[in-house]
């Protein structure tokens, strides 16, 4: 490996444009090569972003041997196919949430990192936030004692945005379950595991998408209660209970700088500043599994990834959610 890693980008929108900026944090990544099926729209990105490489298309940069990582950020449904392209041609994945938009197409993804022998990992960028990664190994040291409550949501007010953009299209696997719903599931999942049993029920747009959905996992000595909507904002503090005390994530909690712990009527406040939007700690944690050779992340495996992915499955064969292309 070079003394710095070296990333492309493909799908160069809202979120490409953050993670440039936080991946200039990381002293030992740089940008190499980004591509757009705009190759327009690729020398502009390339030229704010002093890249080396533009593409006006992606597999261009798939086989570009100069890219050690490639950051698929493009929308949903296009995850699986461009994760594989980019593995099948040898390059490393770093590849924006959902994985997959169903667990048979995660299972594909992983088998071809397994078969290409390369890394690959969800940006589940949350998972390495620090409060949350402090908050987590306190959980995990008994701070509040038995975990008996989770609660945690994500919404904000999107159903004034076009019908044929990513969150309100069936057709790109919008709705807020796998877009924003994942983040309240991954909490959950992250502190209590995988649920004995899930109940939920959505709120249908008229496209098809689902713009409301709650979910209760039940597990053998807790709960937890979530929300993902696009019909208005919620509070988004986390909360996390039990038998000793409660630990609080600060709004927003999914990108948070802040938790809390309140135990014997005291209340102990924590702040982590980030620094920058959130995105350098996963850009971190690749650097840090290539640089060690590891395939896979162990703080977010591919093991997480497929779990969270059937959790996300099983809730819409609840809520009667199939997309066009899953027909
Ligand atoms: N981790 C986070 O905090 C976070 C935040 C927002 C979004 N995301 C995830 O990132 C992904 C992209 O979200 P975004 O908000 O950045 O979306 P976006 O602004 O719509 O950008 C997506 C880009 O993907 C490319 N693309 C390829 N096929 C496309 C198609 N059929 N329709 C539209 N665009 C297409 C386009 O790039 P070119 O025109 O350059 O080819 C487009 O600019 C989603 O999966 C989302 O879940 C993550």
């Amino acid at each position: 490996m070079k003394e710095k890693i070296r990333w492309g980008i493909v799908g160069l929108g809202n979120i490409a444009q953050k993670f440039a900026d936080d991946l200039k944090l990381v002293a030992d990544g740089e940008l190499i090569a980004v591509a757009s099926r705009d190759i327009e729209k690729a020398r502009h990105f390339k030229a704010l972003n002093n890249a080396k490489y533009a593409f006006g298309s992606y597999m261009e940069l798939f086989s570009c041997e100069d890219v050690d990582v490639v950051y698929i950020a493009t929308p949903h449904t296009s995850h699986a196919e461009l994760s594989i392209q980019a593995m099948t041609q040898g390059r490393n994945v770093l590849c924006e949430k959902p994985m997959g938009i169903n667990s048979g197409e995660v299972e594909k993804m992983i088998t071809a990192a397994r078969e290409n022998k390369v890394f690959l990992m969800e940006a589940l960028w949350s998972r390495f936030n620090p409060s949350i990664r402090k908050v987590k190994d306190l959980l995990d040291d008994g701070i509040i004692g038995d975990i008996a409550y989770v609660h945690a949501d994500f919404a904000f007010y999107a159903l004034d945005r076009n019908e044929n953009g990513r969150l309100l299209n069936p057709a790109l696997a919008g709705g807020s379950l796998l877009d924003i719903g994942i983040y309240p599931i991954f909490l959950a999942y992250l502190i209590l595991g995988y649920p004995e049993k899930i109940m939920a029920t959505s709120k249908i747009y008229k496209t098809g998408v689902d713009i409301q959905t709650s979910m209760i996992f039940e597990y053998p000595n807790a709960q937890a209660i979530l929300y993902s909507g696009l019909t208005s904002d919620s509070e988004m503090k986390a909360q996390i209970s039990g038998s000793e005390g409660t630990v609080y994530l600060a709004p927003r909690w999914h990108e948070t700088q802040e938790y809390s712990i309140e135990k014997n009527d005291e209340i102990e406040k924590v702040l982590l500043p980030k620094k920058g939007k959130g995105y350098e700690y996963e850009i971190e944690e690749v650097h840090h599994c290539l640089r060690k050779g590891e395939l896979e992340s162990k703080l977010w495996s591919l093991e997480h990834t497929i779990d969270l992915i059937r959790i996300m499955d099983d809730i819409r064969e609840q809520t009667g959610v199939v997309f066009p292309f899953e027909k």
